[in-house]
């Protein structure tokens, strides 16, 4: 049985470009909700409901036998949902990615950037504090990140103007760790690392990577499939370029 691997759009292609690089004889079928993207603006309501239905396609045709949740966004408000309705193991990246921030600093000062929705959530938050509840969390929404990686805009004037200017009041924070709060930024990450020089920056992939090992999940063919709900060019260029000639399907929820 599969493992699927959930986002809004293509950013939980940074995941699953790590799983699959970790685990080739798995199973693993990516979903990407390019149809509805982004998430990361629109109410808790909506985007419970867009996650599952987007869950029981996955596990109706596929029989998944876990969903990672290869979004910040979902993981700050599905999660208990998902697994309340899949009835499967569901991982999502806020609390590895907390986890491994809180491991890195050394002045307990940690920032976040996110989208709106896990910023307003607070889910990074809590997560630290749930670690270590004397480290303090400073966050900062990025709206415009997403739609640039999604349009492939990834280097230049307008995309260095737009991290520059969004992360500015954060660099000013000194902050000395910073988790990449949405599965989207990796893909901008020299750019965000040009704004913040000395500070770590963190990305959740490694310890997602430890807890679907926890699993213990039997080997498999290492099939590799790519679900989406729109045929977008530039979801397919940024495809090839993360994680190469894997087949995609445009399919219909
Ligand atoms: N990749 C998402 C996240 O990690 C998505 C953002 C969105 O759809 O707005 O939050």
């Amino acid at each position: 049985m599969a493992i699927g691997i959930y986002d809004s759009g293509i950013g939980g292609l940074t995941v699953y470009k790590a799983v699959a690089a970790h685990f080739g004889r798995r199973d693993l079928i990516y979903f990407g909700d390019v149809a509805r993207v982004p998430y990361g603006n629109r109410s808790p309501e909506t985007i419970v409901k867009y996650s599952l239905e987007c869950g029981r396609f996955l596990k109706d045709r596929y029989g998944i036998s876990a969903l990672i949740v290869a979004c910040n966004t979902i993981s700050s408000y599905a999660l208990p949902a998902l697994e309340d309705d899949l009835r499967i193991p569901v991982l999502g990246v806020i609390k590895p990615g907390a986890q491994n921030a809180v491991a890195l600093t050394k002045n307990k000062k940690i920032g976040v950037l996110g989208t709106h929705g896990t910023v307003n959530s607070k889910s990074y938050v809590a997560a630290v504090k749930a670690v270590d509840s004397t480290v303090s969390v400073y966050q900062q929404a990025c709206p415009l990140f997403v739609p640039l990686v999604e349009e492939a805009m990834l280097a230049g004037p307008i995309p260095e103007t737009v991290v520059r200017e969004t992360v500015k009041d954060i660099a000013k924070t000194g902050i000395d760790t910073l988790i990449l709060g949405c599965t989207h930024y990796p893909v901008l990450k020299p750019l965000i690392a040009a704004n913040m020089p000395g500070v770590s920056i963190v990305d959740s992939t490694e310890y997602i990577i430890n807890d679907i090992e926890k699993l213990r999940l039997p080997p498999e063919q290492g099939l590799r499939e790519i679900l989406i709900t729109d045929d977008t060019s530039s979801f397919l260029l940024l495809k090839n370029l993360l994680v190469g000639n894997i087949p995609v399907e445009v399919v219909t929820l």
